[in-house]
């Protein structure tokens, strides 16, 4: 399947054999627009909350709570990505209608760029690297039972091996771009957006123009677009819970997109010293940055 490929090393990060035509082609063809709202991610580090969170903030005046597309279809097919294809084929990038919400999770340098030169926007999410690794693994184990055992997956993740890893160098260059142009982009943690749903999704909508009015303010507009994208709602939808995402040839469940939702939960299934050992190297890589991630 599509996930089968090898890893190769482009330009400093692991990138997927089979996907490096298609980022050659973005580079060359992609033609970011000034209201493009680019999402970026670290895989299982939020992507499918982003999505659908984003997805509600930017469609929010053209559709019901009672009759969202997010109670019938995954996040996944409603913000797609740039470098992943969608059933079968690639996405017509320039047919879908300003303004465009994309989703990736291509390194900075990796990306076209005519992203940077554009001036679109670019909202990043970040998560504790020990989350990220056993989220990473159960997802892999959902896909191909039993390729790995979870403690070599976790060196190879601590060595630097992941999609689109190493994870502190992705996490770096978008820190420091969102230090550097911060009405650009915008860098969130998912333990923040865990603690602080609310304010955080008003951040969203201001970061991207689209600040609450007084009257949706008191409407509760923030809080159902809370509880709409929440993990208890979203995996409980028939839709999450019996339906697939086709990639290239690959097809996932999207109830592989959702496990736990929690903060912490590594520390069920790593060691104590395992978590210590990963904090260690995510502090010497992030040392000076001015990131860092509490202790879970
Ligand atoms: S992917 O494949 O990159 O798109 O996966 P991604 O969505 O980044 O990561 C999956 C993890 O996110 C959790 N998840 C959520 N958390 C909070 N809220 C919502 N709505 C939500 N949806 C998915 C999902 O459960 C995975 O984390 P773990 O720790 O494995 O549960």
């Amino acid at each position: 399947g599509f996930f089968a490929h090898p890893l190769r090393m482009y330009k400093g990060f692991w990138v997927h054999e089979n996907m490096l035509p298609r980022v050659m082609a973005l580079q060359d063809h992609f033609k970011p627009r000034p209201s493009d709202l680019i999402l970026v991610t670290q895989p299982k580090s939020g992507t499918t909350w982003l999505k659908a969170l984003l997805f509600a903030i930017m469609n929010r005046t053209n559709y019901t709570f009672a009759q969202h597309p997010l109670l019938t279809r995954n996040p996944h097919a409603c913000v797609l990505f740039l470098e992943v294809p969608f059933r079968h084929r690639f996405p017509d990038l320039e047919a879908i209608p300003p303004p465009r919400l994309l989703a990736t999770h291509l390194p900075y340098s990796i990306l076209p760029s005519s992203v940077a030169d554009c001036g679109c926007r670019l909202v990043y999410l970040c998560r504790d690297p020990k989350d990220v690794v056993v989220s990473l693994w159960h997802f892999a184990q959902k896909l191909k039972p039993d390729t790995m055992g979870l403690s070599e997956a976790f060196e190879l993740f601590c060595d630097g091996f992941s999609f689109s890893g190493p994870i502190w160098d992705h996490m770096l260059e978008y820190w420091r771009e969102s230090l550097r142009r911060s009405e650009k982009v915008l860098f969130l943690k998912y333990e923040e957006m865990m603690t602080e749903p609310v304010g955080n999704v008003r951040r969203l909508a201001e970061f991207v123009g689209r600040p609450f009015s007084e009257e949706e303010e008191k409407d509760g507009v923030v809080e159902e677009i809370v509880q709409l994208c929440s993990f208890e709602k979203l995996s409980n939808m028939e839709v999450n819970k019996k339906g697939v995402y086709e990639v290239g040839e690959t097809t996932v469940p999207h109830e592989s997109f959702f496990r736990k939702g929690k903060v912490g939960d590594w520390a069920n299934h790593l060691s104590r010293e395992m978590g210590e050992a990963l904090d260690r190297i995510v502090q010497e890589k992030l040392a000076g940055s001015g990131l860092t991630f509490q202790a879970s």
